[in-house]
């Protein structure tokens, strides 16, 4: 059975409070794995000095706070479902100095600003836990100027994403995990092939580009991989919590066992791949 709109929101709203600690935790390693998919969303979305920016789904500020040190003359809205990872924002903007941002705890199906109100809106690792991914989008398109660029990251498919299924498929083999029903958030709810361009193109952008951005996520240790999973992975530490103790020690081991395979030069490098999508609104 379907799960209404409403139960995914308020779900994603708590899960994502929770996890803010955790992001908060590891900011310095996120910024440095990720920063190679917000410097490309940001790129495609062609951003001038006194740029007018949304970042959806913004989380801890990224790649918002970055867009905003590129339009010093412009203005970046932050938004998000969830208070707890946009306070992490409001404090990071804050040491950063920044002065042209500002924040709104808000549903991405129902933004508060006006029509026409902004030149670019960046979404990066929002679309996988939208309930309505085309109800977001017409958001995005209706609060966007005509000629703007909307640009997002999405995780690519999942078997160049051994960061995340290396444990996720321990997970499938050790624990009797509930299956999610169809449409649910997930990490690769949109890693098709195609997938983000087609729904872009059927919203009515045009220029529509789509393309894979690679970088590995690098821990020192798997112990400190693992910390991190756990922290910041929603699907897993999840995943996790519903495994019984004896479950879970054999998922820890089978994931400490395969890490070796991924240990070059005194560290764990994972590949993690994501699909930059943009398109422009007419
Ligand atoms: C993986 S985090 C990405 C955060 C940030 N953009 C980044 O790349 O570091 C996903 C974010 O989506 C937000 N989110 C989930 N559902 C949402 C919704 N319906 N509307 C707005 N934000 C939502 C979560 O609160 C969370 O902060």
């Amino acid at each position: 059975m379907a799960v209404a709109a409403d139960d995914i929101r308020d779900r994603q709203r708590i899960i994502w409070d929770h996890f803010a600690a955790g992001w908060k935790k590891w900011d310095a390693a996120l910024l440095g794995w990720h920063g190679p998919f917000g410097d490309a969303v940001i790129e495609d979305a062609w951003l001038g000095p006194d740029s007018v920016v949304l970042d959806v789904a913004s989380g801890t500020g990224e790649p918002g706070l970055t867009a905003a040190a590129l339009v010093p003359e412009g203005q970046v809205a932050m938004a998000d479902i969830s208070a707890g990872m946009l306070h992490v924002a409001t404090e990071k903007a804050a040491g950063l100095g920044l002065t042209n941002v500002s924040f709104s705890v808000c549903d991405a199906a129902g933004l508060p600003f006006e029509d026409a109100t902004f030149d670019a809106v960046l979404c990066r690792f929002g679309f996988l836990y939208f309930p309505d991914t085309r109800a977001a989008l017409a958001e995005m398109m209706r609060t966007a100027k005509p000629g703007a660029r909307i640009s997002a990251a999405v995780w690519g498919r999942a078997a160049q994403n051994p960061w995340a299924t290396l444990v996720l498929g321990a997970l499938v083999q050790h624990a009797e995990l509930a299956r999610p029903p169809a449409g649910m958030p997930g990490v690769f709810r949109c890693s098709a092939p195609g997938f983000m361009a087609r729904l872009f193109r059927q919203a009515g952008l045009v220029e529509v580009t789509e393309r894979t951005v690679s970088t590995d996520l690098v821990h020192r240790s798997p112990e400190s991989y693992w910390e991190f999973m756990q922290d910041i992975a929603t699907m897993v530490a999840l995943g996790l919590a519903q495994a019984d103790r004896e479950a879970q020690a054999l998922i820890r081991s089978d994931v400490f066992q395969m890490l070796g395979r991924y240990e070059h030069e005194g560290a764990v490098r994972l590949r993690s791949a994501a699909t930059i999508v943009a398109g422009t609104r007419v």
